[in-house]
Order: structure tokens, then sequence, then C-alpha cells
């Protein structure tokens, strides 16, 4: 699985964090920036993941900001994309099991790392169910149109 992942100043922490973390797990992944602790705009970032996924060079994609709220704001608005904020384990495992959600977003003023690793296992691991929830996910996706 190959992972896009971005975050703006108020996520490169964590996101240094989840980088070693996947790196450790040997999953693939292209950190798009930010890459410095210079105030930034967490859009653009959402921006740079969400096209590497509708683009088709990564699978999935991790967003951090303070809060991970404008994160999923913003990656919510691309086509294709189903962002999911998730603030514990069983949030992140229903936002694949359920929602079939291609984007995390996590909130490094929100979660300490132990957690916010977890949550990523968690995100990562679980499959979608298909089944109900596609139908669902299809209605979701009509919206776009
Ligand atoms: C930046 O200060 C902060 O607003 C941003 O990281 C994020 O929390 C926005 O939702």
């Amino acid at each position: 699985m190959k992972i896009a992942i971005g975050s703006d100043h108020g996520g490169i922490h964590l996101k240094e964090t989840l980088k070693q973390h996947l790196e450790e797990r040997k999953i693939d992944f292209e950190d798009v920036g930010t890459y410095t602790e210079d105030s930034c705009d967490y859009p653009d970032f959402a921006l740079k993941v969400c096209e590497k996924i509708t683009d088709g060079s990564a699978e999935r994609g991790i967003l951090v900001c303070g809060t991970g709220i404008g994160m999923s704001l913003a990656a919510n608005k691309v086509k294709g994309i189903r962002a999911a904020l998730c603030g514990d384990v069983f949030s992140a495992t229903m936002s694949r099991e359920h929602n079939n959600a291609n984007v995390l977003c996590l909130g490094e003023r929100v979660l300490g790392p132990g957690l916010a690793t977890m949550v990523l296992d968690a995100w990562l691991d679980t499959e979608f169910a298909g089944g109900r929830h596609q139908r669902r996910v299809d209605k979701i996706m009509a919206i776009e149109k």
C-alpha cells in the first residue's frame, strides 16, 4: 500500500512520529510537506495529498494539522475523497469498515503520539466491509455529482 502523508506546521511533529511508524511497518509513503515549522496553510497540503490519491499515485492519505478539522474540511471538498477525522481506535476502525475512508485526519494538539499511532494502525489494518455499506458510500459519492 502506498500512502501520501502531509501536514501543516501544527501537525508536523506528529507527522514525523507517524512517518517513523510507517517506516517500521515497511509501508511505502510520500511526504508532500510541509517540511518546516514555518506557519503555512493546511488546505494546500490537504490538496496535495488528495491529488496523489485521485491521480492514482497513492492508495490512501494521512493528514495532520493542529486539530485535524481544517484538514478534513479541505480534503472532503476534493472529488473522490472520503476523509475521516478520528480521535479514537473505534472511529478509525469504523471509518474503514463502514465508510471506506481513503484519508485519515488527525490532530496533533488533540492526540498524544501513542494514541495517534494506535488510531493509525487500526485505520491501516481494517478493510472495507462492502455489502450494505457499499450502497451508502455510493450515495455519499453521488452527492458530488
Ligand atoms: C493552525 O494554527 C491550525 O489552525 C491548524 O493546524 C488546524 O488546527 C486547523 O484546523
